[in-house]
């Protein structure tokens, strides 16, 4: 399994990235009634800077990633061990069917078949399970310039549709944040963020 992040783990945790998992975790504290029993799973988990601020809301969080470094960063965090799993692959290396709360802070561009990956999310949920999908909306190619990827954000009207076809009844689509980059020098580029709420039907 190629590591796209293996060089960017041990300084994935700046400052500026905390502050845009805290506003993705602000958008949905507001919007979700988070429940302590909930077993979480996080998709693209990364370090943990999202799961991390989640899992004493919760039973347990699930901290899954394809990037064995990144996921190595967060080994080395002190956390209640018990709240923690940790799975190395992509979403369909998880097969039991008991998650109440599934959320994911700007990874889906990075998973090549959503639609597969939806239908698996629905096949390891319980009835009436919460997803969060935070994410870029459609942009040039500019927000990942320096490497191929597989979706240029989405078009979160298609997204929707995708949702809907895997068994999830979409609550709410909505910008929770504007990134501002540099991409080339001088010429500054907005790339909306934005949280998708679904439930399992
Ligand atoms: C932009 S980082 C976000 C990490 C974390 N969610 C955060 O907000 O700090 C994207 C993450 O998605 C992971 N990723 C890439 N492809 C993936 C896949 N197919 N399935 C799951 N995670 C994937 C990467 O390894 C990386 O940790």
């Amino acid at each position: 399994m190629n590591d796209n992040f293996a060089h960017r783990a041990a300084d994935w945790d700046q400052p500026s990235k905390v502050e845009m998992t805290k506003k993705f975790v602000n958008a949905l504290l507001n919007n979700i009634e988070i429940k302590s029993h909930w077993k979480a799973f996080e998709v693209g988990a990364g370090t943990g800077l999202v799961g991390m601020q989640i899992a004493d809301k919760v039973d347990k969080v699930v901290f899954e990633d394809t990037s064995e470094a990144m996921l190595e960063v967060l080994k080395q965090k002190p956390k209640d061990e018990k709240k923690v799993e940790i799975v190395h692959g992509e979403v369909f290396e998880y097969v039991n069917q008991d998650i109440d709360f599934v959320f994911s802070c700007m990874a889906f561009h990075h998973i090549p078949d959503i639609e597969k990956s939806l239908k698996h999310l629905y096949q390891i949920t319980n009835p009436e399970a919460i997803v969060a999908v935070g994410d870029i909306r459609t942009e040039d190619g500019s927000f990942h310039s320096f490497e191929p990827i597989p979706h240029k954000g989405f078009d979160t009207e298609e997204l929707a549709a995708q949702f809907d076809a895997a068994g999830f009844k979409v609550l709410t689509s909505q910008t929770y944040n504007v990134l501002k980059r540099e991409r080339t020098p001088g010429v500054y580029t907005d790339y909306e963020q934005f949280m998708l709420i679904a439930k399992r039907k």
